[in-house]
């Protein structure tokens, strides 16, 4: 099914037509990606970021974060405990930390490719040769969220950020063969539904394999910290709309989404979603890695294995393959 740039604003806005949309999204997954849900480990190893994000816990100018960088060695170990855990991927996130060289993560990228596991990136902007030596290091897929494609809110919201540098790097990425990762966020103050819908559109033209999507939640230490938190169920309805245009693609439910909800993963799963990223860093850092208050994510065997419950209680089950996007 396709839907126009109004119809999809008309969507957005009907809250009346939410049960009809949701059971549509659920139906296309199941129909597209069946009901195996990836598990996808994720390693934040380093909350440094020369990046000033106005929504942003990790923003440079927040002095009152407590900065590490994982070491190494101390990374690849990390990504071997979750391969021995069964993670059949693993992905490497942090802030735009320029510690972290091209030699240094093809090191990283070269060790983590020897166990048997996907790798997706999610570091930020990159040069065109860097996204290329990750690659033929091994690398697989790399996430990196539009964030919002309204141009003068992007601008608002990234000081000293380029959109249409934003736009190079999924340019380049998608040429040198990744999987592509992109998403917004929802609920940004002043943006509109027609931006939303915008983004919907956006994720469609330029073929997204994955796509992340979570309400805005301000952090106490940002400029946004007096911001209204984005809506849970608006968030739920961007990412039903994805699922239903981009049909085969992989969809996180998002960490965002279960903070303001608390059963926001699962119920997320239940209206597009078909991915979930638990956290495999020990809970010092995790601590650390705060974006907004209160991220709740799934960690340790025990989480996973109850989580593994709640997923068999409606009608899904963990997968034991890489997850990439389904062609078939
Ligand atoms: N609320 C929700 N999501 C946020 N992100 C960053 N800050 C916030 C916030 N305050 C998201 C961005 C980024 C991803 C890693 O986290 O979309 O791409
Ligand atoms: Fe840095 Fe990402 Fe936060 Fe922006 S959203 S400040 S790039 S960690």
């Amino acid at each position: 099914m396709d839907f126009s740039k109004d119809e999809i604003i008309e969507i957005l806005q009907d809250d009346g037509q939410n049960d009809w949309l949701f059971s549509l999204a659920d139906k296309t997954r199941k129909e597209f990606v069946g009901d195996e849900v990836h598990l996808r480990g994720l390693i934040e190893f380093s909350n440094i970021c020369k990046c000033n994000c106005k929504y942003c816990g990790l923003r440079s100018e927040n002095k009152f974060v407590q900065r590490y960088r994982i070491e190494p060695e101390d990374i690849i170990s990390y990504a071997q405990n979750a391969v021995d855990m069964g993670y059949k991927t693993i992905v490497l996130q942090s802030g735009e930390d320029k510690f972290f060289s091209r030699e240094i993560l093809c090191d990283v990228i070269k060790e983590i490719k020897k166990l048997d596991t996907a790798l997706t990136l999610s570091i930020g902007e990159r040069s065109f040769d860097d996204y290329k030596a990750f690659k033929d290091c091994g690398a697989d897929r790399y996430l990196i969220r539009i964030e919002t494609t309204d141009r003068y809110l992007y601008k608002k919201l990234h000081p000293n950020m380029d959109f249409d540098n934003r736009l190079r790097c999924l340019r380049d990425l998608r040429a040198l063969g990744y999987e592509v990762g992109t998403g917004c966020l929802v609920g940004l103050p002043e943006q509109t539904i027609e931006s939303l819908a915008d983004d919907i559109l956006f994720f469609k033209e330029i073929n997204a394999d994955m796509i992340g999507i979570g309400p805005f939640l301000p952090h106490p230490q940002t400029p946004l910290k007096a911001a209204v938190h984005g809506s849970f169920t608006l968030a739920l309805k961007v990412m039903a709309l994805t699922r239903i245009l981009l049909k085969n693609i992989n969809i996180p439910a998002t960490t965002a989404m279960e903070t303001l909800n608390s059963n926001g993963r699962l119920i997320a799963l239940q209206c597009g979603a078909n991915v979930v990223m638990p956290n495999v860093n020990s809970s010092e850092y995790r601590k650390k890695y705060e974006i907004y208050p209160n991220k709740s994510s799934i960690t340790g065997s025990k989480e996973v294995n109850d989580f593994e419950t709640k997923l068999k209680s409606i009608g899904r089950t963990i997968s034991k393959d890489y997850g990439f996007r389904n062609n078939s």
